[in-house]
């Protein structure tokens, strides 16, 4: 058992917890931050997507000890202050979610991909999403979700 000391939606959390604890189950068992969604466990479906740094990482394959003290972890909880961030409010305008239980991984990768290029081809969304599975087939809508956060992100600036 070690201490880590780990930067979670701007927030310090102290936890003794095996070095080899996967950040997936640091958030959900011993944080209560279930937002984020256990799918595969191999790095193979993206329902665990949060952001490292701002940029997407399998939680579920990530061992605390791989965490580096001032590296910041954003979970769908701190994705935004009220939901509102584009990328959640497109979401709901293209009425994306079918279960739900893919969404959260989804939308992480997507507000990822808008951060480091802000209007994406259909093309570059299709690659950057493609890790990111749906079983229920949601892939339209999320193409088109994006579509609009673009074009949204776009007008504002
Ligand atoms: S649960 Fe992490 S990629 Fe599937
Ligand atoms: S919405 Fe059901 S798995 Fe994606």
């Amino acid at each position: 058992m070690a201490g880590h000391s780990l930067t979670i939606n701007n927030q310090t959390y102290n936890v003794e917890i095996k070095g080899e604890t996967t950040l997936l189950w640091v958030l959900r068992e011993h944080l209560g931050l279930t937002g984020t969604k256990y799918g595969c466990g191999i790095a193979l479906c993206g329902s665990c997507t949060v952001h490292l740094d701002g940029k997407p990482v399998r939680s579920c394959t990530l061992p605390l000890s791989a965490l580096k003290k001032d590296q910041k972890i954003t979970t769908i909880e701190g994705l935004s202050q009220n939901g509102d961030h584009e990328i959640q409010k497109a979401w709901i305008e293209a009425q994306a979610p079918q279960c739900g239980y893919c969404q959260t991984g989804q939308i992480m990768q997507a507000a990822a991909l808008l951060t480091e290029n802000p209007n994406p081809t259909r093309e570059e969304i299709k690659t950057y999403m493609n890790g990111n599975l749906c079983r229920c087939g949601t892939y339209l809508r999320i193409l088109r979700a994006i579509e609009i956060a673009a074009e949204k992100i776009a007008a504002n600036t």
